[in-house]
């Protein structure tokens, strides 16, 4: 596997490939776990070549104690990527990602969707989030990008970024990967106490709830107060939203669209890890969940 770890390193990596070879990114922030391998496989079958890219990114987080705890396993990293048989690695350091620290960095606004769920709760998060996948997927120009369900708003920035700007490339979604607890994997999951974990695991859960209720015709409005009772049940637990989202257009909504998949999206903290999650329900009659 290649470490790449300047912008010209990778363009003489991507050159050498010949036209008709198809290249996949998959962008993360590193401490991978299984998620990160489901992109991987994915971009894998479907490309000739895969380049993983592990970059803590600072302008995505709204809060420096967050940045300062994010997990940094690089050489795990590396030879979990060896295993995978990933092609080669772009892991670069601040100042080929932001050369020029202290101008004014360019602000990204996605209109409704940068101010609701994680937009409102993190601001300047997705303006932080665009930059960096714009330069990534400028430095790499691949075929096609990889990215998780986990972060089903960033998927809906990400595709709108790309339209918005014609980037000529096809943004891949995979489905959450879970613990057999239900616990959706995430980085940050390393940082939760064993305790923590159990806890945690009651997001998900309610999700389920939350679905149920919906297929057999509760209101929505009963269905998020059903919902933040049961979590403000568990001590451990402190929710920051609860919301139901259309997927088409990522608008909030309150009354049951059976017409379309809407998804049910939570945020709580547990501890002091904050952490995400959510649950596609696919419109009435349909079995296929598109995204
Ligand atoms: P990171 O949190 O490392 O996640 C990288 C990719 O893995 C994202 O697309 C995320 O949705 C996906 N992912 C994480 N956990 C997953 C899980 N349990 N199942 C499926 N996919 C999962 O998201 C980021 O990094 C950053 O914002 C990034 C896009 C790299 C820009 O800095």
């Amino acid at each position: 596997m290649k470490l790449l770890q300047d912008v010209s390193s990778v363009r003489n990596f991507t050159q050498k490939q010949t036209a008709k070879q198809e290249i996949g990114l998959v962008p993360t922030m590193g401490a991978l776990h299984r998620g990160h391998r489901a992109l991987l496989e994915a971009s894998l079958q479907n490309n000739d070549l895969t380049i993983c890219s592990i970059y803590v990114n600072p302008t995505q987080f709204n809060n420096p104690d967050d940045l300062d705890k994010y997990p940094r396993t690089l050489e795990h990293d590396l030879k979990f990527l060896e295993e995978v048989g990933c092609d080669a690695v772009f892991c670069p350091p601040n100042q080929v990602m932001y050369p020029k620290k202290e101008q004014q960095l360019l602000q990204l606004s996605f209109g409704h969707l940068d101010k609701i769920l994680e937009g409102q709760h993190r601001p300047g998060h997705f303006s932080g989030v665009g930059l960096v996948v714009s330069k990534l997927l400028n430095i790499v120009q691949p075929r096609r990008a990889y990215f998780g369900q986990k972060d089903l708003q960033q998927l809906a920035i990400i595709r709108q970024m790309v339209r918005e700007f014609c980037i000529s490339v096809e943004i891949m979604s995979v489905p959450i990967v879970r613990e057999a607890s239900g616990l959706a994997l995430s980085s940050r999951n390393q940082r939760l106490s064993s305790e923590e974990k159990q806890v945690a695991t009651q997001l998900y859960r309610t999700l389920l709830f939350a679905q149920q209720q919906y297929e057999i015709g509760i209101d929505l409005t009963t269905i998020k107060q059903q919902v933040l009772d049961r979590l403000s049940r568990d001590t451990g637990i402190r929710v920051e939203y609860f919301e139901v989202v259309r997927i088409d257009d990522f608008h909030l909504i309150e009354e049951a669209d059976k017409s379309g998949a809407i998804a049910f999206c939570v945020a709580a903290y547990v501890g002091d890890v904050r952490l995400i999650d959510n649950i596609i329900v696919p419109p009435a009659k349909s079995t296929q969940q598109e995204h």
